[in-house]
């Protein structure tokens, strides 16, 4: 998160601080919030659900905290028959119902002014022109001084022709001391062949430096932590090794189905919607190395590392397992099976539960299992990693004394209830030596006034101040999908995904998979 002011791009404002700056090299005061210059954010795809819901409340929190410039300019790119005040009403709709922050009717205002819509499909290069005639109509009044990042919220199938557009329209061009910059949505391809080529159209319009991928998760607050607790602390790191550490679980649960997301979901599926991405970044922060510095370039060493040290078990049916949700409860609600739902093939073999172990052939890690699960429509929405402990060599006790000691475990809480929890084995009240596990909690809620951003926040800021230490590089995109490509090739050779009921815990196959390991899967 160090930005050099040698490597800054000509019209960029300085940025205020950089929070994970050396403080022997950077004397300014790291405590002052950074403030994104003069610029524009131009959305494609503004009327999807990820714009609604967070794009633009991210933008309007932004605005809301006083971190964009007074006259930033965000411009919606869409076919709907809007003009700009449509559009701002469409934004306000949105921001009212999904925004972090309180609806602040002055904050709204200046925003809404330096709000435009242009109307066009991807294929329609007179769109293109119309952008860019509004693109510097927003430099003449609003002062966005020729900055403008492109967000693609649209699939991947429209990159390319969007990115030529661009291209044509010379929109993807930095001209004097003026940048321009892309925001690629996940997923980037659907297997290693993909994303190469995905990169290559990419690549040919804008400068590797311009180009930030986004992984959400890694805008997280306590994605972030997990550097945070790892690096700035002493305590940890001495047994965060397979000499201590018996196995790491890393969970991303949802509750939720796949509401009207069936055309992006059918054929996607689990592994290649959140594996391949989101729990491969923190499996990566979790078990790499410490980085020279937090700059992109040292960071990405570091997860590059371990993600070319991943190692596939030879056997792939033991150690995988997938499952799609048949109906079900979801707390007092039924729900419909995955293949009921609207926009489902009803022969789909897609998975909505996805596990995997992966081991990672170092010296730290060697014989240290990973175990990786998501699914939708599971117990509850949570996200953790737990590291989990091997058992003292010596009890110095009564074997009855330690019958509900369970293992030790540091578990870093994602999401909801933010935080890390120690657990750990205390001694009962009362005259027995009896030993249970007990919980030893922090939590963001209780431990610090200020709440967090969300991620979309932080990582739209990022992009304006030209920040990449949170987006995923290519090579790490790429390293991530050699690890799934032969997963995935192995999955379709197989039937049916086994079916689990809405509201449980996924599929028998999953529990099998850690059972056969001697291990259980954490109920978080
Ligand atoms: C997205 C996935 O990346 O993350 C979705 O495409 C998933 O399927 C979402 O629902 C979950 O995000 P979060 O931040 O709510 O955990």
């Amino acid at each position: 998160m160090q930005t050099s002011a040698l490597s800054r791009p000509a019209g960029d404002p300085e940025p205020r601080t950089a929070p994970w700056s050396n403080p022997l090299v950077d004397s300014r005061d790291l405590r002052m919030p950074r403030i994104a210059g003069p610029s524009s954010l131009v959305i494609f795809g503004v009327t999807g659900d990820l714009a609604r819901k967070k794009l633009l409340p991210a933008v309007y929190d932004l605005a809301n905290r006083g971190l964009l410039s007074a006259g930033f300019g965000l411009i919606g790119f869409g076919r709907r028959d809007w003009d700009d005040r449509t559009f701002a009403s469409f934004a306000e709709e949105n921001v009212r119902a999904y925004s972090r922050t309180p609806f602040n009717e002055s904050t709204w205002r200046q925003l809404s002014q330096g709000m435009r819509f242009v109307k066009g499909s991807f294929d329609e290069a007179g769109a293109f022109r119309n952008l860019s005639a509004t693109v510097s109509e927003l430099d003449r009044v609003r002062g966005t001084r020729g900055n403008h990042a492109f967000y693609m919220s649209v699939p991947p199938k429209s990159f390319p022709v969007v990115a030529r557009q661009l291209a044509e329209s010379g929109l993807a061009r930095s001209t004097r001391g003026a940048w321009r910059r892309v925001i690629i949505e996940k997923p980037f391809g659907h297997d290693l062949k993909s994303a190469i080529a995905l990169d290559r159209v990419v690549s040919e319009v804008f400068e590797p430096d311009s180009v930030f991928r986004i992984d959400h998760y890694l805008g997280k607050e306590t994605v972030q932590n997990i550097l945070a607790l790892r690096f700035a602390n002493m305590m940890f790191e001495p047994v965060w090794n397979s000499n201590y550490v018996s196995h790491v679980q890393i969970t991303m649960a949802e509750d939720i189905g796949i509401g009207g997301r069936a055309g992006y979901y059918d054929g996607i599926g689990a592994a290649r919607d959140v594996i391949q991405n989101h729990l491969l970044q923190l499996m990566a922060l979790t078990a790499m190395e410490e980085p020279v510095s937090f700059s992109a370039s040292d960071l990405t060493a570091e997860k590059a590392k371990i993600l070319s040290a991943v190692r596939l078990p030879r056997d792939l049916a033991a150690h995988t397992a997938r499952g799609q949700y048949t109906a079900g409860w979801q707390g007092s609600q039924k729900v419909v099976g995955y293949l009921e739902e609207d926009g489902i093939d009803p022969s789909s073999r897609t998975e909505t539960y996805a596990a995997v172990r992966l081991d990672v052939d170092t010296r730290r890690w060697a014989g240290v299992p990973f175990y990786l699960r998501t699914g939708k429509r599971l117990g509850k929405r949570v996200s953790e990693i737990a590291i989990v402990f091997k058992r003292a060599p010596h009890l110095p006790f009564e074997e009855t004394a330690t019958r509900e000691l369970g293992a030790n475990a540091v578990v870093i809480r994602v999401q909801p209830d933010e935080g890390v929890t120690l657990r750990f084995g205390a001694k009962t009240p009362g005259s027995a030596m009896e030993v249970r596990d007990v919980n030893m909690d922090f939590s963001y809620g209780r431990s610090f006034t200020e709440a967090s951003p969300e991620a979309y926040e932080r990582l739209i800021l990022d992009v304006l101040l030209g920040d990449p230490p949170l987006f995923p590089t290519t090579e790490e995109v790429n390293l991530s999908w050699k690890i799934l490509d032969p997963i995935e090739e192995f999955w379709s050779t197989q039937g049916q995904p086994q079916p689990y009921r809405a509201g449980t815990w996924g599929p028998q196959e999953a529990d099998l998979m850690l059972a056969r390991d001697g291990h259980h899967w954490r109920m978080p």
